[in-house]
């Protein structure tokens, strides 16, 4: 999706989330290209974090924002809740889990974490685009949560 060709009641809000979607993905090829255990270890790490704060703005506020917009709307709306939670629970396993099934529950997770980004890159945003859904409020609020959220992070991965 090409962000210039967004109208701009949408842009920002979905600019961000685009963001995120592309460096999840570059998290993947990394991870993919990583050589040592303790490369991976790091990037599956990062990888959880990122996901787990966007899937939380997105559950917080962007799903939110566009419920009862459209039939269609909730029917992706609620799929997708179903692909979070499919998601989070490969997260805490990866999180928590044997380092020996790192390499096979990372590439279930970016198997299915590409699937669920291209519906909604696909199919949601388009819709939401087609419904012309003003995100501009939407797209601050996601701002600030995103870096809310990231200091919080910050702020518990350091040693007291
Ligand atoms: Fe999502
Ligand atoms: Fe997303």
């Amino acid at each position: 999706m090409d962000k210039a060709k967004v109208p701009v009641e949408q842009r920002a809000a979905l600019a961000l989330l685009l963001d995120d979607h592309r460096a999840v993905k570059k998290l993947f090829k990394q991870f993919q290209d990583a050589k040592d255990d303790a490369d991976k270890e790091s990037i599956a790490e990062e990888t959880c974090l990122q996901l787990t704060i966007h899937a939380q703005i997105e559950e917080e506020i962007f799903y939110p924002a566009l419920r009862g917009v459209s039939d269609k709307l909730d029917d992706i709306l609620d799929e997708a809740k179903v692909e979070h939670g499919v998601a989070k629970d490969l997260i805490a396993e990866i999180e928590s889990g044997e380092k020996d099934m790192l390499e096979a529950r990372y590439t279930v997770l970016s198997e299915y974490v590409g699937h669920h980004v291209e519906e909604e890159e696909n199919e949601l945003f388009p819709a939401v685009i087609k419904a012309k859904v003003d995100l501009r409020e939407v797209a601050q609020q996601l701002e600030s949560r995103k870096s809310e959220l990231l200091g919080e992070q910050a702020a518990a991965a350091q040693p007291s």
